[in-house]
């Protein structure tokens, strides 16, 4: 059965929710989904906006031919080429020979190579930035955004409602469930952090490009950001994730808090970890989170790390290399290009120990974060003697947060 849902006179969603997807890019942990979203003008002319990814194919084709209920479909504009965008590309044109494919340069060379079977000269539009798409009623202007995430991507304006179109900004994982709008859930609470986590491990290594796609669009205009994935902003919630894409794409912390990251084989380093947590604790800090490096999943640990302002690492040393998670974690962090943060490092080791010193080395290679000065090596468990030096880096944290 087609599930349409009309955004406003002559506006369908046509999109579709993945509730099965546990690993999106079959590389990150998801817990609660993804949609991905797709638009319908039905005007003078009717236009479709992007597609949708194989796993739904089969309810997005139904939406869509059920939203056009018999009329030709004259345009596709294609924002992004990511397949779970651009799956359907292929379905859509074989059943409408009609339509004509919007788009930059640059995606019609992805095109080629994603469906190197299909000639697409005679059915190409091309456009440039700046250049508009009148429908009847509706007039879609191009704003190219290359590089959040992928270089050919653009975004769309369209100007009689102040229609946003983003792509993959402004994107969410966990299905919509029928909540359309970002304003039918409590977005803070139930989906703030997958919010997070899409953003930093999809486009968080790109903060500048967003940064320039903010200078160019008509933000101020806006009445309605729709992305191609997660739930659609209505005007009055649009300076929230705003704000929030202001602080993510700046790497600036969300709040001065600590987030304590511990690997531990036999839970001597994470008694350390918990003990540090508790002298926190004592010294008035309140935002303070433990988690296992081991048993977090990684992109939600990426997340967590573009949140908070300091991070504390505990971990041992394994076979005279850092800890595997902990060496995936600064992998991870240092890919998406996180800075601006404030690290305190406690190694351990029964024989050997090297991890506090491999620690530095890694975090050294990427640029702009803070190492507090006081080190501690912890040999094998915590001791008498280790308090106080553990005693004087929660005192640095204290400070740090000031
Ligand atoms: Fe949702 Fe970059 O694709």
């Amino acid at each position: 059965m087609q599930i349409l849902r009309k955004i406003e006179d002559g506006l369908m969603y046509v999109g579709a929710d993945d509730h099965k997807i546990s690993m999106f890019e079959s590389t990150l942990e998801i817990a609660h989904g993804v949609s991905y979203n797709s638009y319908l003008f039905l005007d003078e002319k009717t236009c479709l906006m992007d597609t949708a990814d194989q796993d739904v194919t089969r309810q997005f084709l139904e939406n869509v031919e059920g939203a056009l209920g018999g009329r030709k479909l004259d345009y596709l504009v294609i924002h992004h080429m990511e397949p779970d965008h651009c799956y359907n590309v292929s379905a859509i044109l074989s059943r409408h020979p009609e339509t004509k494919v919007v788009s930059n340069a640059k995606v019609f060379t992805f095109l080629r190579q994603f469906f190197p079977e299909m000639d697409f000269s005679s059915r190409s539009i091309v456009v440039k930035e700046g250049d508009s798409l009148s429908l009847g009623r509706h007039t879609i202007r191009f704003y190219l955004t290359p590089m959040v995430h992928w270089p050919e991507v653009m975004m769309s304006y369209e100007e009689s409602e102040g229609l946003l179109f983003t792509a993959d900004a402004f994107g969410t994982f966990g299905t919509l469930d029928g909540n359309l709008f970002a304003s039918d859930v409590d977005f803070d609470r139930e989906l703030l952090g997958d919010a997070r986590t899409y953003y930093t491990n999809i486009v968080g290594k790109y903060g500048s490009s967003v940064q320039m796609a903010f200078k160019k669009l008509p933000l101020d205009k806006v009445k309605m950001i729709l992305p191609l994935h997660g739930p659609i902003w209505k005007e009055k919630e649009i300076p929230y994730i705003l704000d929030k894409y202001q602080k993510w794409s700046t790497y600036t912390p969300e709040k001065k808090g600590v987030l304590i990251l511990f690997a531990s084989m036999y839970g001597d380093t994470e008694n350390a970890a918990v003990y540090f947590a508790n002298l926190l604790a004592e010294k008035g800090v309140k935002d303070l989170h433990v988690y296992d490096l081991s048993r977090t999943p990684m992109d939600e640990l990426v997340g967590l790390s573009f949140e908070y302002s300091n991070i504390a690492l505990f971990a041992p040393t394994y076979n005279l290399t850092l800890y595997p998670s902990v060496d995936t974690y600064l992998t991870d962090i240092l890919r998406m290009g996180l800075t601006k943060r404030t690290f305190t490092l406690v190694g351990n080791g029964t024989w050997a120990p090297v991890e506090r010193k491999l620690m530095v080395e890694k975090l050294s290679t990427g640029r702009g974060n803070t190492i507090l000065p006081t080190e501690l090596t912890i040999l094998s468990a915590l001791k008498k003697e280790d308090l106080p030096v553990l005693n004087q880096m929660a005192e640095e944290v204290v400070d740090s947060l000031k």
